[in-house]
């Protein structure tokens, strides 16, 4: 058996009481990680982190609204200590508020870019402060199929694919930002960073239907790195 990947990692899953989000809080906590689940319904994931201590995993729930940035700083803020050095943020939380274009009210379309498109992306930004702290970390955002194009879903497909354009920059600017870790072993070795990035994605274990166009984007951001 190979060893928990994530062992001694913290790692905050927004939406985590949800169904996505649970499993995600159930893997991590498998591979070892202290996990934060952080949702807007708190009593839910007050439950999901009791039932990963019960399992004998290392887990605390958060208030967490991913669309206020108020809120984001408050739960960072809260923190409990032996939570607080986070590696891995999962911007899970998301919803969906369904209605024909024609008919679709603007709360309805707010609501969902608010939630699933601002609120992945304050969580970048706040994991950009957060991740990577420690020589290691990762920052996963979730999108969907829709993307590519739904039925009563124009606002859930516009916040989707927003996350894949959003995520792509999140990689690059990430890539770039490496080399302001002081300490951390590549620090010296941003190129060959965004290297090892394109040669991941040219391997194949890289999956998806647009790899090429991501590893395009990841040499762009090689190129600027030279
Ligand atoms: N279920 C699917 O088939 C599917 C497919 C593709 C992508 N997704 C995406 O996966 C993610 C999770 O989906 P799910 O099916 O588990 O949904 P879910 O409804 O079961 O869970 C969503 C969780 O997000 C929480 N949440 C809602 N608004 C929030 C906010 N403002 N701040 C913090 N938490 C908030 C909810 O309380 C809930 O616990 C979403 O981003 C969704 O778009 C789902």
């Amino acid at each position: 058996m190979t060893s928990p990947c994530l062992k001694g990692h913290v790692a905050l899953v927004t939406g985590g009481a949800g169904g996505i989000g649970s499993a995600i809080c159930e893997r991590f906590a498998a591979e070892g990680a202290r996990v934060v689940v952080a949702d807007l319904v708190l009593d839910q994931a007050v439950a999901r982190a009791e039932h990963l201590t019960a399992k004998g995993h290392e887990a605390c729930a958060l208030a967490l609204d991913v669309a206020s940035r108020a809120s984001w700083e408050s739960a960072v803020a809260a923190l409990p200590p032996k939570f607080a050095g986070v590696d891995v943020v999962a911007n899970v939380a998301g919803i969906v508020r369904d209605r024909s274009l024609p008919k679709m009210t603007d709360e309805e379309w707010t609501q969902v870019i608010d939630i699933s498109l601002r609120g992945t992306w304050l969580g970048c930004q706040v994991a950009f402060s957060l991740v990577g702290k420690r020589g290691w970390g990762r920052i996963i955002n979730t999108a969907s199929t829709a993307m590519f194009g739904a039925f009563g879903q124009s606002n859930y497909a516009a916040a989707k694919a927003g996350i894949v354009g959003l995520t792509r920059t999140v990689a690059l600017e990430g890539a770039r930002r490496q080399r302001h870790y002081p300490g951390h072993r590549r620090n010296h070795d941003p190129q060959g960073r965004a290297a090892g990035a394109a040669r991941q994605l040219d391997s194949k274990d890289a999956a998806g239907p647009d790899r090429a166009t991501f590893r395009d984007c990841v040499r762009r951001g090689l190129s600027r790195l030279r």
